[in-house]
């Protein structure tokens, strides 16, 4: 099972997230691999059961470097059907886009095809911290990666 974790941070809290996504997803058995927005490429994205996606939160919505992977992946188009999707995001507020955000990036994943899974209880879009995050806050984004591999096994099986 592979997962890539795609994200944008200029000042590092996304990336933090990222790694801790990357962990959360590894202990359940995933293979995954960690690139910034800039460096992925179309390979990547399709040879992934699963594309867990984060990005700062720039005017309530995601940064240009993620918008600019997602419209590369138009080459992608009708292939990435089916795959899991995630997304996560780092803000500034407590209430100044970080939902906004994520619905962005979920709303392209889904123009994609692919499959998400919401959340009951806690953050219901996906993986969301004000500022620098907190331990507190890199076991949930564990716990969404744990999850995205958990429903990709489910429905491998
Ligand atoms: C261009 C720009 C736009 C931003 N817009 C918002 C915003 O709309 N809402 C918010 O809460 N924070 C906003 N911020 C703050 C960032 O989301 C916040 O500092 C975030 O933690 C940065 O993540 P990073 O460390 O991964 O770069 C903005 C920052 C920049 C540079």
């Amino acid at each position: 099972m592979k997962i890539v974790v795609v994200f944008d941070s200029k000042t590092g809290s996304t990336e933090k997230m990222a790694h801790a996504i990357a962990k959360g997803a590894q202990n359940s058995g995933a293979e995954v691999t960690v690139k910034r927005a800039e460096k992925v490429v179309n390979k990547d994205l399709q040879e992934a059961d699963g594309i867990i996606m984060g990005s700062p939160t720039y005017y309530g919505q995601m940064s240009g470097k993620l918008k600019q992977a997602i419209d590369d992946s138009v080459e992608l188009h009708t292939k990435l059907t089916g795959k899991v999707g995630a997304a996560f995001t780092s803000s500034g507020g407590a209430a100044s886009g970080a939902e906004t955000t994520l619905l962005s990036i979920l709303q392209a994943m889904l123009v994609h095809g692919m499959i998400i899974q919401g959340n009951a209880a806690g953050s219901h879009y996906g993986a969301a911290v004000k500022g620098a995050p907190q331990p507190e806050d890199l076991k949930v984004c564990e716990e969404l990666g744990a999850k995205v591999a958990t429903l990709i096994n489910q429905l491998k099986r």
